[in-house]
């Protein structure tokens, strides 16, 4: 008898452990829609930051989140990206890689009322299925019923060096201690939080990138897919 291949993929894990690169990886090779949940977090934090909002401002920075539509669609353009970003029609892909973005995002992402409207977003696109979903907490709160969990780990060491190398290579300044430093607050911030904290799933497969390459990585993902 053959097994259904997983309809549904869910792959958490924090920061920089490789989770959008095995995604997006994983869902070409299955022909499926690659969704990476973070950049809706990042979208409502550039949007936050652009309004002059405060940012500590829990009530005013939720009704902006449950007010605006995001939409995550398949990369129109082969300029890096991994997926469109569109917020009232305006493409804002980039704008959510900024930073300040990155600076902010951690807070913005522990507030109850965000993490609500940008779960019944990515809910309602994760059912429709044949989907590889990227983040921190879709195997534990977003699609519980996915069909197949990857918690893709690495140690911040590992991450923080791996992110450095990325900025490295794209002519970006970067400072590694600096990296380190971030990495290790986000992490804190991601899993600490009262709402959906970074948490692997009771069900989900661990896999630990630091001693595996990329392609190691996505062919343990592609067996368990199989
Ligand atoms: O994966 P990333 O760095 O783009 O995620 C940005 C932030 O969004 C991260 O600090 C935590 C938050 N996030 C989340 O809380 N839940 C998700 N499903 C995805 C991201």
């Amino acid at each position: 008898m053959t097994k259904k291949r997983p309809d549904i993929i869910a792959i958490d894990g924090p920061a920089a452990s490789g989770k959008s690169t095995l995604g997006r990886r994983l869902a070409d090779a299955l022909g499926y829609l690659f969704f990476d949940t973070g950049v809706m977090y990042r979208a409502v934090t550039w949007l936050v930051l652009q309004r002059g909002i405060n940012i500590r401002d829990e009530k005013s920075v939720s009704a902006l989140a449950e007010e605006t539509p995001i939409d995550v669609l398949p990369a129109s353009r082969s300029d890096g990206r991994a997926c469109d970003v569109l917020m009232d029609g305006k493409d804002i892909t980039w704008e959510t890689r900024r930073p300040e973005v990155d600076a902010n995002v951690s807070l913005i992402s522990t507030y109850a009322g965000v993490r609500h409207a940008m779960s019944e977003q990515q809910r309602r696109i994760g059912l429709r299925g044949k989907v590889v979903m990227v983040g921190r907490d879709i195997g534990t709160v977003v699609l519980p019923q996915a069909d197949l969990k990857i918690y893709l780990d690495a140690s911040a060491p590992e991450r923080a060096r791996r992110r450095h190398q990325e900025n490295l290579a794209r002519g970006i300044e970067s400072n590694y201690d600096e990296i380190l430093a971030r990495m290790i607050e986000r992490d804190y911030i991601d899993s600490t939080r009262d709402v959906a904290p970074l948490r692997a799933a009771d069900d989900a497969v661990v896999l630990n990138s630091d001693e595996l390459s990329a392609d190691e990585v996505f062919e343990q993902a592609w067996r368990l897919s199989e």
